[in-house]
């Protein structure tokens, strides 16, 4: 039971594969929590679709579902924070609120030729010095502009104002806060950074890269904070302020209290994004990572952070059970790679989408190698595992290259880290401790935190930061000849990767 003066703060994390809504008390404590899977769909080889009605659905099924589960009413909420896959594109008609086309999910990756077409004679990095991104398949602009050429006659609606352009929080936010009835039309500034229209300095949609890419600016979100009170919530959440939104890979770097420069943190999902805290100032890199917003809290300075993104880690655990079927849950893969000592020799390298960071090779296919008779599924479980650890050994370097920050202990959180494998295996190749916080949720809570600054439940980052505590940590016992000579092999397995045919 709740004492009844008690308010508390809700957030919906929508992610790759499912919607959450999580309820948290005023110690960051987790008191409620819903969650829904919704489809994956899959046109072609490389296309990955979602349909945003019914990621809609999902995300008012999880709402009602905390909200039952805490036994609370929507009054006693404070505050709504939405947190979200960031790059999945929706374009949808204002005056139906019904969306024209599936939304295209940030792994797709029909939007590769167009890419090189627009690098023209500048390559990859044409819009990198303004964007901080290199032009991939990955981001969110490209993917609008294929949907404006492919829909029949959607371009011509969009030029007259009858469409919206939004990733998943526009989306979210312009329902929860009344659609075709009034609903606002925003953004905030991390998932802006990762459409690659906006512009790092000014915070704005970059007029020179609308033209280039040929969206028009009538379809596209107002930029906005953070954390500020955007609209307010109609329907079963009547008059909770949606006072935030983050891309979820910034939602935990809010969550994991990074608040200082040169913290770090590394979210195992779907995929692993791995944000350093580099301060007010975006630092450009040149190996590999992005550049890219953090958060910004109000009408404060912005905070930016390098990031390096992996696409492909607990999805490859997924494949190796829907797939190829040797495991039944993902739950076996620990004890069956821990039936053997080592990888015996096998690599994989899981380039699904090409590989992103620190390559950026759309070239790249996935690979399994190193095979003798003597490799087992247990030593491909192994290699299904460390596949996670060597991809991200590849962006810790890249980071120190880029900032010269060494990172000292990494900050864990997401699914896989409930892995011990995995973790004491992160540990031994990066040489350096791998922590987990008590409340792993971290996306969620980031969401959460960033609403309850915005409406006065929390009152600075001194007192978030109090809320972190330590759940378990990994430290490093791998000798440096081991280390040095798996590394070789696994960036040999990398390089056989690349050159197929896209
Ligand atoms: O950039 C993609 C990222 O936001 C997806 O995160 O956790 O939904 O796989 P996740």
């Amino acid at each position: 039971m709740t004492d009844s003066s008690e308010k508390f703060v809700a957030a919906i994390d929508q992610g790759t594969t499912s919607s959450r809504c999580i309820i948290f008390d005023h110690g960051g404590a987790i008191v409620a929590v819903d969650q829904r899977e919704h489809r994956q769909i899959f046109p072609k080889p490389g296309w990955v679709e979602h349909d945003a009605a019914e990621i809609w659905s999902k995300v008012q099924a999880v709402v009602a579902g905390a909200l039952a589960g805490a036994g609370l009413r929507a009054d006693r909420l404070s505050a709504l924070g939405i947190t979200n896959q960031r790059e999945t594109t929706v374009l949808w008609d204002r005056a139906t609120g019904k969306p024209v086309h599936n939304a295209i999910v940030w792994q797709d990756t029909r939007t590769s030729a167009l890419c090189t077409e627009l690098g023209g004679t500048d390559g990859q990095d044409r819009f990198r010095d303004r964007t901080g991104l290199p032009l991939a398949s990955y981001f969110s602009g490209p993917k609008a502009a294929w949907l404006l050429d492919h829909v029949p006659g959607l371009r011509h609606r969009a030029e007259r104002g009858e469409i919206a352009f939004g990733t998943i929080d526009s989306w979210l936010i312009w329902n929860l806060t009344g659609g075709t009835r009034g609903g606002v039309h925003v953004t905030d500034v991390t998932n802006a950074s990762r459409t690659m229209l906006m512009n790092l300095e000014t915070l704005q949609w970059d007029p020179e890269i609308l033209s280039a890419m040929r969206v028009p600016e009538a379809v596209l979100p107002e930029i906005r904070s953070s954390a500020e009170v955007y609209g307010t919530a109609v329907g079963p959440l009547a008059g909770v302020p949606v006072a935030s939104a983050l891309g979820d890979q910034q939602a935990a770097v809010f969550g994991q209290a990074c608040y200082d420069t040169g913290t770090a943190k590394n979210t195992y999902g779907t995929g692993s994004f791995l944000l350093l805290n580099t301060g007010g100032r975006p630092v450009p890199s040149r190996n590999g990572l992005l550049t890219t917003l953090g958060y910004r809290l109000g009408s404060e300075a912005p905070v930016y952070c390098l990031e390096g993104s992996i696409a492909v880690t607990g999805a490859l655990v997924q494949w190796f059970r829907d797939q190829l079927g040797i495991i039944r849950g993902a739950e076996e893969i620990e004890p069956l790679a821990a039936s053997v000592p080592d990888n015996g020799g096998a690599y994989i390298v899981p380039a699904f989408s090409g590989l992103y960071a620190p390559y950026w090779r759309a070239d790249a296919r996935g690979v399994v190698t190193g095979l003798t008779r003597y490799v087992t599924r247990a030593h491909l479980a192994r290699a299904v595992l460390e596949a996670t650890s060597w991809q991200t050994r590849e962006v810790v370097d890249a980071m120190y290259q880029d900032s010269g920050v060494r990172i000292t202990t990494l900050k864990a959180d997401g699914g896989m880290t409930g892995n011990n494998l995995l973790m004491q295996h992160q540990a031994d190749v990066l040489d350096v401790p791998v922590v987990r916080p008590k409340v792993s949720e971290t996306t969620c809570l980031g969401a959460a935190y960033a609403a309850g600054l915005a409406t006065g439940v929390w009152s600075d980052l001194d007192e978030l930061k109090a809320h972190w505590r330590r759940d378990a940590e990994w430290t490093p016992r791998m000798t440096v000849p081991e280390r040095e000579s798996e590394y070789r092999n696994w960036r040999k397995a990398v390089e056989r990767s690349f050159g197929w045919q896209q």
